[in-house]
């Protein structure tokens, strides 16, 4: 059966422990001891990933490229500007285009329900590299972070103000869930996350031993935070929405004061980019409790992990 990662509760938590795991090693023996290659077959060619973007990125692109190269891979790039996709080709033609000629295929979309068409047809691995619903591969780096800062995540705090209706914030809840941690979320009532994704992380914290919850109350949110978190509050897609979206948000910046309401060891995330001033303040993101730059390289390694764990699981 071919397994795919479209998002966080894909994967057990038994799963998201060794795909973790697995990071972790790739990270620590990236120069040094023997490199996996998966991808390259046994002639010596390398497979290609298709790595699709029908959104702007930074991050993903230069993991995913780099990634699937030291994984002796070829990393094929598209953006929907340039491909028969984004002029309203069928997404089902694509993938299966995709998947005679590709290992695996990486996407960045916007509806969750355009990478579910995919994975339906594909016989190739699909991963998801974010969705208006969710971005799977950025908790797992914000989780190997949290393991290098903190040892462990079951029964660890991880707060996270802001846009609670976004997918850093559902996934977050479920990501979160299934590692065991509680995961509290502080948002305007407005921009609460999907009570369906809420539910469905409250079933997975039941499972493992941590919680889920949501709130109004920022300063509530961020009491004795182990991980303080935040993202953008205008997500791609939403650049029209600017001026509504930002005086809602003004009470759950991730500020000296919602800093000093955290544990006094927090670790502050933030998956990037960054709107100093805005959803963080410059002291914190670019202050000593940050870890944002090994967040951002975790991605690297995280990517890594999936890849190599999919390509064997669907073998
Ligand atoms: N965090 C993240 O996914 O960044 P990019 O949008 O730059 O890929
Ligand atoms: N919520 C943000 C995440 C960016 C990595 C967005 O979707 O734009």
């Amino acid at each position: 059966m071919t397994r795919h990662f479209l998002k966080d509760d894909d994967l057990t938590p038994a799963e998201q422990a060794e795909v973790l795991a697995l990071a972790a090693s790739l990270k620590a023996s990236r120069h040094t001891g023997e490199a996996p290659t998966p991808l390259r077959a046994a002639n010596g060619v390398p497979k290609a990933v298709a790595v699709l973007f029908d959104k702007p990125s930074t991050r993903t692109r230069v993991s995913f490229s780099v990634g699937v190269a030291e994984l002796g891979g070829y990393p094929l790039v598209i953006d929907a500007g340039s491909s028969q996709l984004g002029r309203g080709e069928p997404i089902e033609d694509t993938t299966r285009v995709l998947d005679r000629q590709a290992a695996a295929i990486v996407w960045r979309t916007f509806g969750q329900d355009r990478i579910e068409a995919m994975a339906a047809v594909s016989r190739v691995p699909v991963v998801n590299a974010l969705t208006d619903a969710y971005h799977p591969c950025q908790i797992l780096a914000d989780l190997q972070t949290v393991i290098e800062r903190k040892g462990s995540l079951a029964g660890r705090s991880m707060t996270y103000l802001g846009d609670g209706a976004n997918n850093m914030a559902h996934s977050y809840l479920l990501g979160g869930a299934t590692a065991g941690m509680h995961v509290r979320i502080g948002s305007p009532e407005s921009f609460r996350p999907d009570p369906a994704v809420l539910e469905r992380a409250g079933r997975i914290a039941a499972e493992t031993g941590g919680s889920v919850a949501w709130t109004p109350d920022a300063a509530a949110a961020a009491d004795g935070a182990d991980v303080l978190v935040t993202d953008t509050w205008v997500s791609m897609g939403q650049e029209d929405e600017y001026d509504t979206r930002v005086a809602p948000f003004l009470p759950y910046a991730v500020d000296d004061a919602a800093l000093a309401r955290a544990a006094a060891d927090a670790v502050v995330l933030h998956c990037l980019p960054a709107y100093r001033g805005k959803e963080i303040a410059a002291e914190v993101i670019d202050g000593p409790q940050s870890a944002v730059w090994d967040e951002a390289e975790n991605r690297l390694h995280v990517q890594k992990a999936v890849l190599i764990w999919l390509l064997e699981k669907s073998s």
